[in-house]
């Protein structure tokens, strides 16, 4: 049934979009409906109910459901002039520990990091695998478990990218400590320091602390906001610059949400082996798209190019657990030594504990679970913030993920604003953070992985009030 109430939820949400329903319309009766459709009332009380929680539509008692009206969703525009600016080391990212820190405050509504609220993980779940492996398998959850990592987690993450066509062994894989770890293995294995690394612009802000970290420079690549980066701009940029590593986020990427189609991953590809530039491909949100089926992946569309496949289980099944995994192609050999160098081994429970609810399709089942609940809150957040933020804002139209990037009317502080919001209560992630030359100082990123309370309302009123 869970997947029949959430067509018929889409269903009409199109409609709406389309106009067939216009704001203040009634919506057919729930018995209508499911006379019409064939199906169950359950069902199309349950698809109400999410277009409910979503905010698309209203119950006014003894009357029915009706389109609540909305002010439109001003989407953001992309970035005006196709080149891109030279590459510059990357600075003024102090902002970013005061950020990272208030993730871990008690009392903080947090809307900074990307980091999903307890109730969108399966915890529990995690509890009984983690509590398994502690009962049967002590003694090997108690010593290293040497890189490349444990072979039956490696065995299933080659499983499931294989059922996702990208036909990758067990031997190709490194498990890591976070994909965080995999991106810093990935540009450590094919840059020295002082070289250019193309990325995209806004890129996620952890990506370029691990470019300043490693001395690396960031050549901005202006991303569009419904498929990622401009391939005109790239290229100008390969032709002028001695790029060694290009990082993107082709599904569903940090902070935009897009997800690149595959034409253009094909010609990204193309350009980049042209170039002989390595792909880094960070696919940490490409299980998290709001349609069907999952995205391809570079890796999987051109198995023979210079690709790092970088991912982790951290916005699906729990950051807390720090498992992730590289499949680095040709790079293989020197990214295990590297993360042996770096750290010895990843703990070895979570590993065992992830590789259990893969191969029991726990993960599946979640995932199935979850997707919903990121579009109904990102469609939730998206509404909320066109209501109550000022004239002239602007949101991404993520189809993916769990975040939104936010345009505030020009002239805004955006790093004025997340200190004063941080003083009251709410943390939000202001947009020079993902930019390695300071650039959206108008724009926030918000998480949206927050159950819709009181709390998360109020706080985005704060917002709104200090704006
Ligand atoms: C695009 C992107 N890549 C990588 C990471 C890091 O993931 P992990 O927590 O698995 O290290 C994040 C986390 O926010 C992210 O948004």
């Amino acid at each position: 049934m869970g997947s029949r109430y959430r067509q018929l939820a889409d269903e009409i949400a199109q409609h709406i979009e389309r106009g067939v329903y216009a704001a203040g319309d009634r919506l057919p009766s729930v018995r209508a409906l499911a006379r019409s459709r064939g199906v169950s009332v359950v069902t199309v009380v349950t698809a109400y109910q999410t277009l409910l929680d979503e905010g698309r539509i209203e119950a006014r008692p003894r009357s029915g459901f009706y389109v609540r009206a909305q002010r439109p969703i001003q989407p953001i525009e992309a970035e005006s002039g196709a080149s891109a600016a030279p590459p510059r080391p990357v600075t003024g990212q102090a902002m970013a520990m005061t950020l990272i820190k208030a993730a871990n405050t008690s009392g903080i509504v947090q809307l900074g990091a990307a980091v999903p609220d307890p109730s969108f993980l399966p915890t529990q779940a995690i509890g009984r695998a983690m509590a398994q492996v502690m009962r049967t398998r002590r003694a090997q959850a108690a010593g290293y478990m040497m890189p490349p990592g444990a072979p039956e987690l490696r065995r299933q993450i080659a499983r499931r990218m294989s059922e996702n066509g990208a036909s990758v062994a067990a031997d190709d894989i490194v498990v890591t400590t976070g994909c965080q770890e995999a991106l810093s293995l990935a540009l450590r294995a094919v840059t020295r320091p002082g070289d250019v690394v193309a990325v995209e612009s806004p890129a996620f802000y952890g990506l370029l602390h691990v470019l300043e970290s490693l001395g690396l420079e960031a050549l901005e690549i202006p991303a569009r906001p419904r498929d990622g980066p401009a391939l005109d701009a790239l290229a100008f940029a390969l032709e002028r610059w001695p790029v060694r590593a290009c990082v993107l986020a082709p599904n569903y990427g940090n902070p935009l949400g897009y997800c690149m189609p595959d034409e253009i991953k094909r010609a990204l590809i193309r350009l980049l082996g042209r170039h002989r530039v390595p792909l880094i491909e960070d696919d940490v949100y490409g299980d998290l798209g709001f349609g069907v089926p999952r995205p391809s992946t570079c890796k999987g569309l051109a198995p023979r190019a210079d690709i790092l496949y970088c991912s982790s289980f951290s916005k699906t099944l729990s950051p807390g657990l720090r498992v992730g995994w590289i499949a680095a192609g040709r790079h293989h050999a020197r990214v295990e030594y590297l993360k042996y160098v770096t750290s010895i081994a990843s703990p070895t429970a979570p590993q065992l504990a992830v590789a259990d609810l893969l191969a029991g399709g726990r993960y599946e089942r979640h995932l199935r679970e979850i997707r919903g609940k990121y579009a109904s809150a990102v469609a939730r957040m998206s509404d909320r913030v066109m209501e109550v933020f000022p004239e002239g804002t602007r949101i991404s139209q993520p189809q993916g993920g769990f975040v939104l990037w936010v345009e505030l009317p020009e002239g805004t502080d955006s790093v004025a604003l997340a200190r004063r919001a941080l003083r009251q209560g709410v943390s939000v992630a202001p947009g020079p953070l993902f930019s390695a030359s300071g650039k959206y100082g108008n724009f926030i990123r918000l998480s949206c992985a927050r159950v819709w309370d009181a709390q998360l309302d109020r706080a985005l009123l704060t917002l709104a009030k200090l704006l």
